[in-house]
């Protein structure tokens, strides 16, 4: 089967909402910052000069990468791509943007050392065939760094429960009930380190979060 190409990701036939979500995520950039700027700091701080990553958005994370950085971008939606592009000029990152998807990226089997997610692996399509590529990508010893939010019990899930519809059309296929925990250690990595926390942010169904490595 050959890999979708731009034409083929639902993701960018939707003009309104690609376009929303695209300027949601600029409008939070600096709160999120905030919020969990300090995790993210330490997770990436010995990240190798060429990085993935899937599903960037408009650049969150390229202020937490060393100038300098190969990075190449895993990003469907079309309308993330100029103020991704932006960001990198800003802080000096080598980008290399792929209108591709995670689940089947174009790069050779156990050739990258590091994979980044932030807050993708909840709206993909098919989480399980994501990490699986990404683990296919990864060179042995290879990580995949990940801050995803995840399913919760208690108050957090009624939260979770309610919003959950709105929430996937709004934020295109988010899904806040997804156990990406789960996903993630069975994907088969040699090990996975990962910490779980509560973000405290105003976006509550997403407040259940996860943080931390798994390596080939
Ligand atoms: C909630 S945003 C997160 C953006 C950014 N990573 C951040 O932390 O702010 C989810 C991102 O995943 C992208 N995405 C959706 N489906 C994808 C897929 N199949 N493969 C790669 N990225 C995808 C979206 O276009 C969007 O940029």
């Amino acid at each position: 089967m050959s890999p979708p190409n731009a034409s083929e990701n639902h993701l960018l036939s939707n003009p309104i909402r690609g376009r929303l979500n695209s300027a949601t995520l600029r409008t939070i950039d600096g709160y999120a910052h905030r919020l969990i700027g300090g995790r993210k700091h330490a997770l990436f701080a010995d990240l190798p000069k060429q990085v993935v990553e899937i599903g960037p958005g408009t650049g969150a994370n390229l202020r937490y990468y060393r100038p300098g950085t190969w990075l190449v971008a895993i990003e469907p939606n079309l309308h993330m791509h100029r103020p991704l592009r932006a960001a990198a000029r800003r802080r000096g990152i080598d980008l290399e943007l792929r209108a591709e998807t995670a689940e089947q990226m174009v790069l050779p089997e156990a050739s990258v050392d590091a994979v980044v997610s932030t807050l993708v692996l909840c709206t993909v399509p098919d989480p399980v065939a994501a990490v699986r590529e990404i683990r296919r990508v990864l060179r042995p010893g290879g990580r995949l760094l990940f801050v995803e939010h995840v399913r919760a019990d208690g108050s957090y899930g009624r939260v979770q429960q309610l919003a959950a519809r709105p929430w996937h059309w709004f934020f295109e296929g988010c899904d806040v009930r997804r156990d990406t925990e789960r996903t993630i250690r069975d994907a088969g990595f040699a090990s996975v380190d990962l910490q779980h926390y509560d973000l405290r942010s105003a976006f509550l169904p997403i407040n259940p979060q996860i943080a931390g490595t798994a390596t080939r």
